[in-house]
């Protein structure tokens, strides 16, 4: 059962997103909404608040709410289910000139400006301060930090997956993860399926394991396409599926509950692993962050979900901390950490557990939440005011990352080569995929703020489109 707030939000957003409410358009008064439907006051004021966190409306002074959101500008939606043929994988060198530049989330890394948590860092100093004197000379056990973990399986719950400390081990991060997954489930030769466009991250695992991988066409808006998945499970012998439901990499797409439903009863009915990359389901522009994939697995009594996430990209990169849900591997996943990095750091790991105690980490995410639906937004007019030329973007609700599809003679690896000379920083749309696609396409970040010299960098990097064209 749902509240009337939430059914107001649910019915506003569905005439926004099909354009019935179209941008720029005035939203009723809190006043009509009350006597037309029948409501309070403050339910009309909470449906209204959420919409505005979700950057879908926004209120101007004396004037009433007006829709600031618009709906998809035309990225094809997936129509082609054929599937792909498995397939060894190759990522480009280029991967690695662009993590040298430290600039994979940065149109412009010299631009600065990037916020600090001032709260995290006395968190970390302490934790550092407080260690027992000699303590630098042991291990830490390999599922990591007891109290850290139970603070991120409070996390955890709050996307529906009920967990205890003891089923959570820590990692160095979500690559870590999601290493320790491939390799928890397969063995060298067999297929793996992924997402198209997905994370070149998780296609260089699969080149380093010496996996095959099967591309499954996914929508820039709710992501991979169940129809694609079953037809690619009933040509190929698939031995696990890597997806990112929430706010996925590179096209911000966020997948409906009822699609993580039939993927769950997909796989599970044919006993495949799940790996669920959970690592922008925190960054929704909304209040409420999406259900996992995880907890419908849950609800379903399916224990093959290995969920993988960080605090890379919600609240630090530099901390390497990151970690995993294994469900019925969580044997051979403490075995593997032990393997391929023994332990995590005892001092990081207990700044962050105090730094979460304290509710430094909630009080964060709700700024970082409305930082970047900011930030995303002003990308957004910044491309259609800078770029002359067509430009279709993705329309994410959540994470930090836009996908553009520029005309198809518009190479965009080399517009990297171009750009990189200027020191603006893209990520090129092949490095999404194994196969000979998305060459025209881009994903540019909002992870930082629009400051004066990256709103420079965007429009040179409009006038290289121009020259190229
Ligand atoms: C989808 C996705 N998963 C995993 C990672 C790796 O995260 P971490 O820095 O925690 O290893 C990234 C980083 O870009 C990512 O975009």
């Amino acid at each position: 059962m749902r509240f009337l707030y939430q059914q107001l939000e649910q019915q506003l957003t569905e005439q926004i997103e099909s354009g019935q409410l179209a941008l720029g358009s005035r939203l009723p008064s809190v006043r009509q909404l009350c006597s037309e439907q029948g409501l309070s006051k403050s339910t009309v004021l909470t449906a209204y608040a959420r919409l505005e966190a979700a950057g879908l409306i926004s209120a101007r002074a004396k004037s009433g709410y007006f829709v600031c959101y618009q709906p998809q500008s035309g990225i094809p939606e997936v129509t082609d289910v054929a599937p792909m043929t498995p397939a060894y994988v190759s990522v480009d060198s280029v991967l690695l000139d662009i993590m040298e530049q430290s600039a994979a989330f940065d149109i412009c890394p010299a631009a600065g400006d990037a916020p600090s948590n001032e709260n995290l860092r006395r968190c970390l100093a302490r934790a550092v301060r407080r260690q027992r004197s000699g303590q630098q000379h042991y291990y830490d056990e390999p599922a990591g930090l007891s109290g850290l973990r139970q603070q991120l399986v409070r996390r955890c719950g709050e996307s529906g997956s009920q967990l205890n400390a003891d089923q959570l081990v820590v990692t160095g991060g979500c690559q870590h993860s999601l290493m320790l997954a491939l390799m928890a489930v397969t063995r060298p030769g067999d297929t793996v399926a992924v997402e198209s466009p997905g994370f070149y991250g998780v296609l260089q695992l699969i080149e380093s394991l010496g996996l095959k991988a099967v591309e499954i066409p996914a929508s820039t808006s709710t992501g991979i396409s169940p129809d694609a998945l079953e037809m690619a499970l009933q040509h190929w012998q698939i031995s696990a599926l890597v997806t990112m439901p929430g706010f996925a990499t590179p096209t911000g797409a966020c997948m409906p509950d009822e699609h993580k439903q039939r993927l769950v009863a997909l796989l599970a009915e044919r006993d495949i692993a799940i790996i669920e990359d959970d690592i922008y389901g925190d960054l929704t522009f909304g209040l409420q962050r999406p259900r996992s994939l995880h907890s419908f697995a849950q609800a379903q009594g399916y224990d093959g979900v290995l969920l993988c996430s960080s605090v890379s990209k919600s609240l630090s990169r530099d901390l390497r901390i990151g970690w995993i849900a294994p469900g019925r591997y969580l044997q051979q996943i403490k075995k593997l950490k032990l393997v391929t990095q023994l332990a995590s750091s005892q001092s990081s790991q207990y700044g962050l557990q105090m730094f979460m105690e304290e509710g430094g980490y909630d009080r964060h995410i709700r700024q970082r939440r409305q930082q970047l639906a900011e930030q995303c937004q002003q990308l957004q007019q910044l491309i259609q005011s800078s770029f002359d030329v067509p430009v279709q973007m993705s329309q994410p609700r959540g994470g930090m990352a836009l996908w553009l599809e520029l005309p198809d003679d518009l190479n965009t690896m080399e517009l990297y080569n171009r750009a990189r000379q200027e020191g603006i920083s893209i990520t090129p749309g092949s490095l999404f995929t194994s196969q000979q696609r998305y060459q025209n396409c881009m994903r540019l970040s909002f992870s930082q703020p629009w400051n004066k010299r990256r709103i420079e960098a965007l429009e040179q990097l409009a006038g290289l489109v121009a020259e190229r064209k």
